[in-house]
């Protein structure tokens, strides 16, 4: 087995640039968690395939960070790379690279009067997240207004994939180990569009508590069920773990009021699904 420092040597033969031991918090909405090994933000496709191969022959493994929106870091860190697509983030009409921020493109669509996005207002996401989660809501999913996917394959190869290709279904997508690096999306001029965007902005404000660090919905919505509905009529609103509790605006979500650690989090998280009449699966990726 090749030693593990190689990793870096390798990278920087390359002239790519790694962080050792970066703490990952700060790049999550909740804020919370610890460090991972290696922290690789790739300027280019080329760079990203360097840094796959470069993991695979190290054996180690590799994680794509998007905005951190849907994630929550374990307080013991990640082993391994994490790479982040900070600087794949260029729009080209409606070709847009994975590390460009979804919600500003949700936003801008619909100030173009472009119909397709405007009912995902205000979901935090990049592009790729959105993409491989198939983010969405009661208002409709990603998947929709997607006419392509540009992935980088498990063997180092760009394809386009349609959307059928892409294998979409409820948050989440068939993508497996492709690294999504642009979408193409399908949208079109219709009449109020922006203020169907703003009408969407506005429910999510008033039943979403937004501002507060969280990771937004902790779990699915069961078949036929509301995961937020079930956790209320549980009576586990306000529900509390050291610094993190069980939001009273919205109780799918659990807000980190400052200083809470992924223990509190996932303590709450097992409280809930104990106390559930039916299984809850987590939404939220846990690393
Ligand atoms: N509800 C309660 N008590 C509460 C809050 C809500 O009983 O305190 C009930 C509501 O009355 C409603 C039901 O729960 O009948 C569902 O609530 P809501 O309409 O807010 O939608 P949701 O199913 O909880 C989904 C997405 C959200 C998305 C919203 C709005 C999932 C798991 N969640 O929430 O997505 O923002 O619709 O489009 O699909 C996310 O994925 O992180 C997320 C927040």
């Amino acid at each position: 087995m090749v030693a593990v420092h190689a990793f870096d040597t390798f990278l920087a033969e390359r002239k790519i640039s790694v962080r050792l031991d970066e703490p990952l918090g700060p790049y999550t909405t909740m804020k919370v968690g610890g460090p991972a090994d290696y922290f690789v933000e790739p300027r280019s496709p080329d760079e990203l395939a360097a840094a796959f191969l470069a993991a695979r022959e190290c054996e180690l493994p590799v994680r794509l960070l998007g905005s951190g929106a849907n994630l929550l870091i374990r307080d013991e860190g990640v082993r391994g790379v994490v790479v982040r697509l900070t600087h794949l983030n260029r729009r080209a009409g409606l070709h847009v690279e994975a590390g460009y921020n979804f919600a500003k493109l949700v936003k801008e669509t619909a100030a173009e009067g472009l119909g397709g996005l405007e009912c995902l207002a205000g979901i935090p996401a990049q592009v790729g997240g959105a993409i491989r989660m198939n983010a969405g809501g009661r208002h409709g999913e990603t998947a929709a207004a997607v006419k392509y996917v540009d992935v980088l394959t498990a063997d180092g190869d760009v394809r386009r994939l349609t959307r059928d290709q892409v294998g979409f279904r409820y948050r989440g997508t068939g993508l497996g180990a492709a690294v999504v690096l642009a979408a193409g999306f399908d949208l079109h001029p219709a009449d109020g569009i922006r203020e169907r965007y703003e009408e969407v902005l506005s429910q999510k404000k008033n039943s979403q508590p937004l501002g507060t660090h969280n990771a937004g919905c902790m779990f699915k919505n069961p078949p036929g069920g509301h995961a937020g509905r079930i956790i209320d009529e549980c009576g586990l609103k306000g529900l509390r773990v050291g610094n993190a509790h069980v939001s009273e605006k919205h109780p799918n979500f659990i807000e980190n009021d400052g200083g809470a650690t992924a223990a509190d989090i996932l303590s709450l998280v097992e409280q809930i699904q104990a106390r559930a009449p039916l299984p809850l699966e987590l939404e939220v990726l846990v690393w």
